[in-house]
């Protein structure tokens, strides 16, 4: 937990000197009214659960004390910039039982890319709802919204956001580290190279897209280090020679890095394209990497 906790003071401390550089008039403030958010397990409150499988415990119960449909135990950073804006944890946008969206709706689901694979989830764990697929879904929750908070009663205006909140919410991506992983299951450095600058642009085209929905403040987060990560340690046999320092298979990360070299690029080009937006961009590669280093100082038991 304490983890978590420096990972987000680490991510604030980004924000604020990112949106600093902007100087943009009509930013004084973090005055969010609503979050949206898209991306794959990093940010999934529940909408994997929701669609393909029953939330069971162990996760949820240390902090939630119940089944809450995240991949882990504890909160996840979306939970914690919901706290930080004063904003309820924001619903899975699948989930119709007991949600309210009055502050937003989160279209993550675990094992989601950026671009449509041509796999699946029983054969390895990818989810159909790709991030094209969850610009639709935004796009229909935005104008069926505005149908039934007009048409509505107060009960039903309850649960909605008020529509002239879409361009005031913040709106949050988190996505690429599955377009990575299917990458490093093909086994084809050549291929991976020249699909990169392709997944990035398409990240760059969901953002517009939102853009040209009236939105106006982007929250893009880069990807981990994939090398780090326990699955892509655990089922084979590994060389030391393959790790770094920390135990984190180099090659691995570097395809992260890759990425991410081009996602700031693209989100510094974007900045000069969608005049009236607010576009930072989060090294949450650099909060995890400097967790994972520091694992010692930061309460591994
Ligand atoms: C999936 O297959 C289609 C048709 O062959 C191709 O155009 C597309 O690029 C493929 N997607 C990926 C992510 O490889
Ligand atoms: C990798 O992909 C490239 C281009 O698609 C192909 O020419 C090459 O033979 C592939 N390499 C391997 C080891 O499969």
């Amino acid at each position: 937990m304490e983890n978590v906790k420096v990972l987000i003071i680490v991510v604030v401390a980004f924000s604020v000197s990112s949106v600093g550089s902007l100087g943009l008039e009509d930013l004084k403030t973090c005055d969010f009214r609503a979050v949206y958010n898209f991306g794959d397990s990093n940010s999934d409150t529940g909408g994997g659960s929701a669609a393909f499988w029953i939330a069971g415990l162990p996760p949820g119960e240390t902090f939630f004390g119940r089944p809450v449909g995240r991949a882990s135990d504890g909160r996840l950073v979306i939970d914690f910039i919901a706290e930080h804006l004063g904003l309820p944890y924001l619903s899975p946008y699948l989930d119709s039982i007991g949600t309210s969206f009055r502050h937003g709706a989160n279209f993550a689901i675990g094992g989601s890319t950026i671009r449509p694979q041509n796999e699946s989830m029983t054969l390895n764990g990818v989810s159909p709802f790709s991030l094209d697929v969850q610009i639709v879904q935004f796009g229909n929750f935005k104008v069926r919204t505005r149908y039934f908070y007009d048409q509505g009663n107060a009960g039903h205006r309850r649960n909605l956001p008020r529509p002239r909140d879409f361009s005031k919410a913040l709106y949050v991506f988190d996505i690429g580290q599955n377009d990575i992983a299917a990458g490093l299951r093909k086994k084809n450095d050549t291929d991976f190279h020249a699909s990169v600058p392709d997944i990035v642009d398409q990240l760059a085209r969901a953002i517009q897209n939102v853009y040209e929905h009236g939105s106006r403040t982007f929250w893009i987060h880069n990807t981990g280090p994939i090398g780090c990560l326990p699955v892509s340690l655990h089922y084979r046999d590994i060389r030391r020679e393959e790790l770094d320092d920390h135990g984190c298979l180099r090659a691995q990360n570097a395809y992260s890095m890759e990425f991410n070299r081009l996602l700031k690029d693209r989100v510094l080009k974007l900045r000069t394209e969608l005049k009236h937006a607010a576009l930072t961009y989060v090294d949450i590669y650099a909060a995890k990497y400097e967790l994972i280093a520091n694992a010692n100082n930061q309460g591994k038991s």
